[in-house]
């Protein structure tokens, strides 16, 4: 090939490489399979090998590959990056709002963008007749460091801008983040070999940023919001800030989608309300929202003082991650025997809220994560409610040994089991007192619901041994709970008469509350159903019980086995006798409504519901809730840890995944 050719060629590759990497990363409209990129990038590498003159600052090959540098050079930005007053109120964004009328001094109207504000890293890059030429930290605003080849790894940052006519100098400020999902990945690397975790995706953005090889940084999960420009010259056709940036994605920038103009400072009160709860449905983390004044002739009007723009303000909400002792793991046998570990911390603020402790899952988790008893752990808030501990917060450790499961249940001494194929460790003992317990709060608290009687109560009543199974609960009278403190003659009779009432729970319910292993709400539901009555039920054979929806043969043998137990036989009887349901009634039929013929399946823990709560509102309006994915299911609601299995199966059959949110909705709102 000419060199003339070969310099045709590379120019063509180029283009068609940066439009690929455009479409791919900013507009999410790939162009080309991974495949075809790669053939075309070879080529244009063993273009630029043969012809190394041929190499160009915005060639896709200049992204990796250029040597560590001793240094980061201090570079001056043409226009300095301000920073943002604060606000966290409704009323402090209003009063602003009257600022902003009084120094206009007029009563014309004031249009405001919104944007999610991005915890990453700000930088600002230079192009220069549409090239990226320097890319620099924020610094001090004036000064920042030139991170340049660090920046070119970013495949979200264009190197040449998408524009005919390119303006001669444009400085572009955004904000560099690692998206959560890679910022897990990224601390469980750190972890598998033995390094401090990021504390969160910020310093682990900015961190990566400053790296002196940029092959390190290329190996990094970054990405790139671009949220305005600095220094700007042959634009001045752009009058507002909403205009440059639709400008900006026009040519190339990943703008941030969520971004909104809206008229009034009620509206933007309205959506910094509402954010604050979506916020967690991010794939990034945003500490609040950007709020800007539209108009370019009304923010030059309004000014800075001392680079903090008065047209613009940061609506802040407390950070969802925070750094605090580790100070014991403790373990819950659940109702079923399982060992559930969690954490003890020391109190610490997280996103508003004071935490002081947080579920662990299980041994092999824990270990995986390293994290130690006495050691200071990043905590962190997700899905708004469970806190989880991402991993130790730094190298200088107290907690010298890995964590162990203990190998006799804490309550009872009998040596624990873990089944083989699972991760959970179990108490074998049936009758391990916590065991006990903790059937007694699921009875209490979830299958039949009984007002007036809490937590703390049926502990009490467990300590003071006045109740240790559900017979016994019915058998309660109202001048034996006058002996557990806080109740008095009027709440311990509403309390014996709540318990009285309860017995009027569906047979499902009583199904679910007897603690049968593997039985949650949704089998339950489809026993009582299948099968009718106890009878039916307990003499069931197992080809009988596997005709059931959901019910394996696995299923099938555990029930089996529960039922042949004297002592569960026994559980049932009294509880006949007692008057509780163990017949299906007219409620337990499939009710018709919006949601007919639709299935769902609910996986992980829900903010707003517990998993029965949300199935028992989905079945009311004729849904049916399954237990497991398949084609014929209608959508996967994903809450907070979902299992894995299920999401597989849900991505591999193209399964719909609902958020809480889009449960909400179907559920017809809060
Ligand atoms: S505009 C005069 N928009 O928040 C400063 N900043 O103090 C104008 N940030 O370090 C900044 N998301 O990096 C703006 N959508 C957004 C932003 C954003 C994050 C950061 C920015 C700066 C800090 C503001």
């Amino acid at each position: 090939m000419s060199i003339s050719d070969a310099r045709a060629r590379s120019a063509e590759l180029r283009e068609l490489l940066n439009r690929a990497l455009i479409a791919y990363h900013v507009e999410d409209d790939p162009v080309m399979s991974d495949a075809a990129y790669d053939v075309l990038y070879d080529e244009l590498v063993a273009l630029e090998v043969q012809h190394p003159k041929l190499v160009t600052g915005d060639s896709p090959t200049q992204r990796v590959g250029a040597p560590p540098s001793a240094k980061f050079q201090k570079v001056r930005h043409l226009s300095p990056m301000g920073s943002l007053d604060k606000v966290t109120t409704d009323e402090s964004l209003h009063k602003w709002a009257d600022d902003i009328r009084k120094r206009l001094g007029t009563d014309e109207a004031v249009a405001f963008v919104l944007e999610p504000k991005i915890d990453g890293s700000a930088i600002n890059l230079l192009y220069e007749n549409g090239r990226f030429t320097r890319g620099a930290t924020r610094g001090d605003g004036v000064q920042g460091e030139d991170v340049t080849p660090n920046l070119r790894t970013i495949g979200a940052i264009p190197l040449q801008m998408q524009d005919k006519s390119p303006p001669p100098v444009l400085e572009v400020r955004g904000e560099v983040y690692m998206p959560l999902a890679g910022f897990r990945e990224f601390n469980e690397r750190l972890a598998a070999e033995g390094k401090a975790p990021a504390p969160n995706p910020r310093n682990a953005a900015a961190g990566s940023l400053r790296q002196k090889d940029p092959n390190i940084t290329a190996q990094r999960p970054l990405s790139i919001w671009v949220y305005g420009t600095g220094h700007r010259e042959g634009v001045d056709y752009l009058e507002s800030h909403w205009d440059t940036l639709q400008w900006l994605r026009e040519r190339g920038f990943r703008t941030n989608p969520f971004a909104e103009r809206v008229e009034s400072i009620d509206d933007v009160a309205e959506r910094c309300r509402a954010w604050e709860l979506r916020r967690v449905e991010l794939d990034y983390e945003i500490d609040g929202l950007v709020i800007k004044v539209d108009s370019y002739d009304q923010q030059r009007r309004l000014g800075a003082l001392h680079e903090r723009p008065r047209w613009a303000r940061a609506f802040k909400w407390a950070p969802m991650t925070a750094v605090t002792r580790l100070n014991k793991i403790l373990i819950r046998v659940g109702r079923t025997g399982a060992l559930n570990p969690w954490a003890v911390l020391e109190p610490v603020e997280v996103g508003g809220v004071t935490i002081s402790r947080a579920t662990l899952h299980n041994e092999e988790d824990i270990n995986r994560k390293d994290i130690r008893e006495g050691d200071d752990v990043i905590v962190q808030r997700a899905g708004d409610v469970i806190p989880q501990i991402v991993g130790p917060a730094g190298r200088h450790r107290r907690g010298t040994k890995p964590f162990a499961m203990p190998t006799h249940c804490p309550l009872c001494g009998v040596e624990v089991v873990k089944p083989e194929g699972e991760v959970m460790h179990r108490c074998p003992n049936k009758a391990c007192p916590s065991r006990g317990l903790e059937s007694l709060n699921n009875w209490v608290m979830a299958a039949a619901d009984i007002d007036g009687v809490g937590e703390q109560t049926v502990r009490r009543l467990w300590e003071l041994e006045l109740v240790r199974s559900i017979p016994e609960l019915y058998r309660l009278t109202a001048e034996q709970l006058l002996e557990v403190e806080g109740f008095g003659e009027i709440s311990a009779g509403n309390a014996v008469a709540a318990i009285e009432a309860s017995k009027e729970i569906s047979f499902s319910r009583v199904l679910y509350g007897l603690n049968i292993p593997d039985v949650g709400w949704v089998t339950a539901q489809t026993l009582a159903r299948h099968f009718g009555n106890v009878d039916a039920l307990m003499n069931a054979t197992q080809e009988e019980l596997v005709e059931a929806e959901g019910i394996g043969p696995e299923r099938a043998e555990a029930l089996a086995e529960w039922f042949r137990d004297e002592d569960n036989r026994r559980l049932v009887e009294e509880l006949r006798d007692l008057g509780l349901r163990f017949e299906t009634g007219e409620e337990a039929r499939q009710v018709e409504g919006p949601l007919t013929g639709r299935t769902y399946v609910i996986t992980g823990t829900l903010e707003r519901f517990t998993r029965e709560e949300a199935a028992e509102r989905l079945e009311a309006l004729g849904a049916k809730v399954g237990n497991s994915v398949s084609s014929k299911t209608t959508g996967l609601v994903v809450g907070e840890d979902p299992g894995k299995s299920k999401l597989t199966k849900a991505e591999k059959t193209g399964v719909a995944q609902l958020t809480e949110a889009d449960l909400l909705e179907l559920l017809g709102g809060g």
